[in-house]
């Protein structure tokens, strides 16, 4: 069974909780009050104090899972992300700390034993590199940790690296200190005819880095030079991505699980499928989902889309984003957003605000960003189309993106870098400076304001409107209404607040506040609810207005706020509202009508008691012990957070989901109590859960003999569910279980789906009986691949020397080696590259075909790279416009992917072109 991502996490901090460690929270990645760094990039950022003896540390161990940023400064990885596997722009950093307490000893012996015994990771794929010293600095071979190592391992697994490697540093000044890094050789053991130690520290894509120790001992200052610090700590980081790649054997990060659910969304949201190569799709695939997870975080931790600092950086990220969709993944409307609840389960258990988010907000710069997006191509589309035979667009036209399109200006420069060209850097800054001029003397304030009310806030959520409600004076009607109408006087309405509205200038979002509603707000598990709001407003002196007057806002989404339910609309309509609510000429009247999409309710209220319905199945058939840890009730499933030691067996799942679907057909009617004192529920068996408040008075809901406190609705009797499905069980931290299923319409539509599919893989198969034919299919299957593995070793060696013999010397020494008979599978041809660049003065390009893709193959030896500053992935970009597409990779290696195969000749020439030059 693969080990899960939260089973990786938890077992991280398990381990250090064993030896010792004290387990603290990540802090926020939005770093406060530091004007030299704006995200946390490193776990050890909120630890610089400790380390410097500015502070001492509130614990001599500590050990925790970090969110850590890497957009800006000296660790910047954005360039990178997509491109290829493993670099990411947010990623989870594991630590494990010690302020002056034990030191390279310990810290190399529990790193081995957690990687090796509690991940179970092959001694063999593991090599590790330590510090070879320094000349410059004056610091010497790390004889310790070498002899630390040699205790464990080989000499041929232990590298020794210089300071570019092994020696970490936070910035140009601060602590630092020799590291020893532990690699993994992921590569199929079928394709190590390259010993792993030499492709180490050297971007090969499959022998990675994924655990940092650092022997924390100095302090870099201004002046360039090292003094020790008072005491010695440790500061290891590994990057949890890398570690479940690793684990779970994925040929990339983001094949493991905690991209996995957000690309198979984005694939359906699509209809593109990733397959996981070089080609841009899947560039995009990748770097949608990372700068999701970066500006889900970024949000989280109470930042909002902004102009300036760490708002910005993400509004940047929701823009490439947002533009990768709409280039590669035919996303012309907004997308990104989908993607908020998918992140929200993946990140719930490790980082609890990420509920935080409202998706509104994110539908709302994603709106904003989409209207103007496509003009914005069209224009850069015709600029490039004049500048075609240059290579170079104007800095007057990229500032004219920038500033009359909104297109960030690394947004420009990725595309005209996809497309083999660049603009004038210079004439930019100038523009972008008088701009800043220009708009230092007219700036004005873009604020949030409250219809219905004169107050102007700075801060959305935080602003004077919702005061009116939080009083404790809205009702909420949804347990008996999905409707209402009623009327109020605007020049009541100042001083009855039947009605709020907060919209915003700058960010055209609305939401929507109401003395009394039956929208139910996100709580307890279920989601919020959604609807139509009809509004108009009636001068008192005129007849009853038509149907057609009313103005009518369709809510995407409920919330609650401070205990105040607000409507959040889909669409930002402030101007609309201020015909409402402004001053009028003549005395008139507002009439509302507030509308719950009955169906979406519905389903919503059946999963609600489905949930009911297992948590009591689950106590009734494993225990007593089972208490609800936390849910989700949705219209289209349900998810049930659960305590219990193990895995369930198949037949307890068989057992939960009979009584269930038992209680389903005893067609159980809701019996309802509301305002029941407490202790009175609680006595007549009601579940209550830890940790929730609830007031004096509470609301009991019943089903037969499961009886829990709960503010959410319900079915009317529990055959409404129809049928009951669970759809997985798996483990979400240590002791914690999860279940997912549905009832009612999801249920029969995963039943017709299934049937649907087994019919069309039967015929597929052209077998009666579907296991059957798949035994004879898996059979000749593993037969093919046993033959194809052997060939395939065969074949590279004989390939290699092929290539080597056929290569040729251009003037000035360089042997270039190209091969475009496809006869080599992508995969393979790297690690050939790789080892045919061993040879000095040497440059490699292979073409060959993924599906219907073209894909280029470029590597250039060490030596041309010093000497020549030639670059693989500088190069490889110019030479992917010839095949049409977009290339990247690492100074070594670099690969492109691209829709016009026969653009090889041109891509040969260029390439001959730049040797000579
Ligand atoms: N500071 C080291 C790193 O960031 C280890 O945590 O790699």
């Amino acid at each position: 069974m693969v080990m899960s991502s939260l089973e990786i996490r938890q077992k991280f901090l398990d381990f250090f909780r064993q030896k010792e460690h004290q387990i603290i929270s990540s802090v926020p990645v939005v770093v406060q009050g530091d004007a030299t760094l704006m995200f946390v990039n490193a776990g050890m950022v909120p630890f610089k104090k400790y380390f410097l003896g500015q502070e001492p540390a509130p614990h001599p161990r500590i050990a925790n899972t970090q969110k850590c940023l890497r957009v800006s400064g000296k660790h910047n990885d954005l360039e990178e992300v997509g491109v290829d596997g493993y670099h990411h722009t947010m990623f989870e950093m594991l630590g494990n700390w010690s302020f002056g307490d034990y030191f390279k000893k310990d810290a190399i012996a529990w790193s081995w034993e957690l990687i090796t015994e509690v991940y179970g990771i092959s001694a063999e794929d593991i090599y590790v590199t330590v510090f070879e010293g320094s000349e410059s600095d004056g610091t010497p071979f790390d004889i310790e940790a070498y002899e630390l190592w040699r205790e464990i391992l080989p000499e041929d697994r232990i590298i020794k690296g210089d300071k570019k490697d092994n020696f970490w540093e936070m910035g140009n000044v601060g602590p630092c200190g020799p590291c020893s890094e532990i690699h993994l050789d992921m590569r199929p053991h079928s394709d190590r005819a390259v010993p792993g130690k030499n492709l180490v520290n050297k971007d090969h894509p499959e022998v990675i880095e994924i655990w940092n120790l650092v022997f924390m001992e100095f302090n870099r200052l201004m002046d360039g030079t090292l003094t020790p610090l008072s005491q010695k700590h440790i500061d290891t980081g590994m990057g949890l991505e890398r570690l479940c790649r690793a684990i779970q054997g994925k040929a990339s990060n983001y094949d493991t699980d905690l991209f996995q659910p957000l690309i198979h969304t984005l694939s359906e949201m699509a209809g593109v499928s990733y397959s996981g190569t070089d080609a841009p799709a899947d560039v995009a695939f990748r770097a949608v989902v990372d700068h999701f997870r970066a500006v889900g975080h970024v949000l989280s931790d109470g930042q909002y889309f902004s102009n300036t600092g760490a708002g910005y950086v993400a509004r940047r990220l929701l823009r490439r984003a947002v533009r990768y969709g709409y280039s590669y993944l035919n996303l012309s409307e907004p997308f990104f957003y989908k993607l908020l609840p998918v992140w929200q389960g993946l990140s719930e258990s490790a980082f609890p605000e990420v509920h935080k988010v409202l998706s509104s907000e994110i539908i709302t710069e994603e709106e904003t960003f989409y209207r103007t997006l496509s003009k914005g191509m069209g224009r850069l589309n015709s600029l490039l189309g004049v500048a075609d035979r240059s290579d170079k667009l104007s800095g007057t036209d990229v500032f004219e993106l920038y500033d009359t399109y909104g297109f960030p200006v690394d947004m420009t420069a990725l595309i005209l870098r996809e497309r083999g060209k660049s603009y004038d850097t210079v004439a930019f800054e100038v523009a972008l400076r008088e701009q800043k001029e220009r708009s230092r003397k007219a700036i004005k304030g873009g604020r949030n304001r409250w219809f219905g009310k004169s107050e102007v806030s700075e801060h959305p959520l935080d602003s004077q409107g919702l005061q009116f409600f939080q009083d404790g004076s809205q009702e909420f009607t949804g347990y008996d209404h999905s409707s209402h109408e009623w009327s109020g006087f605007e020049d009541t309405l100042r001083e009855d607040q039947n009605f709020v509205a907060q919209g915003s200038n700058d960010r055209q979002r609305t939401i929507l506040a109401f003395r009394k509603t039956p929208f139910y707000g996100a709580s307890g598990g279920q989601i919020g609810d959604r609807g139509k709001v009809y509004l108009r407003k009636v001068p008192l002196d005129s007849k009853i207005p038509k149907e057609a007057s009313w103005q009518v806002f369709d809510v995407s989404d409920t919330q609650k706020e401070r205990d105040v339910i607000v409507h959040v609309l889909s669409e930002g309509l402030t101007s609309n509202f201020s015909n409402l609510t402004g001053e009028g000429e003549r005395p008139h009247r507002l009439d509302y009508k507030l509308v719950v999409d009955d169906v979406f309710r519905r389903e919503v209220s059946r999963h609600h008691t489905a949930t009911h319905l297992l948590h009591f199945a689950l106590g009734e058939i494993l225990g007593s012990h089972v208490a609800q840890k936390g849910s989700r009730v949705a219209h289209t499933g349900l998810r049930f957070d659960f305590s219990h030691p193990s895995k369930l067996k198949p037949e307890e799942i068989k057992a939960v989901s009979l009584k269930v679907n038992e209680m389903i057909r005893a067609a159980l009617p809701l019996e309802e109590t509301r305002y029941m004192p407490y202790d009175e529920a609680v006595k007549e068996g009601a579940k209550a859960l830890f940790g929730e408040k609830y007031g004096d008075k509470v609301r009991a809901v019943r089903f037969g003999k499961s009886m829990e406190l709960c503010g959410g609705t319900h079915a009317q009797n529990t055959s409404e569910l129809g049928l009951f499905h669970i759809l997985s069980e798996s483990g979400v931290a240590s002791g914690v279980r999860r279940i997912e299923a549905v009832v009612s319409e999801e249920a029969h539509l995963f039943f017709q789906r299934q049937s649907e599919e087994v019919a069309t893989v039967k015929s597929k198969l052209k077998a009666k009986e579907l296991s059957k034919g798949i035994d004879k299919l898996i059979g000749s299957e593993r037969d093919l691949s046993r033959r194809v593995k052997k060939l395939e070793a065969a074949y590279i060696t004989v390939f290699e020397k092929d290539l080597w013999e056929s290569r040729s010397l251009l003037p000035g020494g360089v042997h270039l080696v190209c091969d475009a008979t496809d006869r080599m599978d992508f995969k393979n041809i790297k690690d050939v590259a790789f080892q045919l660049i061993e040879n000095p003065k040497t440059v490699v390009l292979i073409r060959s075909m993924v599906s219907s893709k073209v894909m280029l193959t470029l590597g250039v030896s060490h030596d041309l790279i010093e000497d020549k500053g030639m670059k693989a992935s500088h190069i490889i970009r110019v030479l992917a416009s010839d095949i049409n597409g977009s290339g990247g990779g690492q100074d070594r290696m670099a690969t492109a992917g691209g829709t016009r195969p026969e653009g090889w000749e041109d891509a040969l020439a260029r390439l001959k072109k730049i040797l000579l030059a």
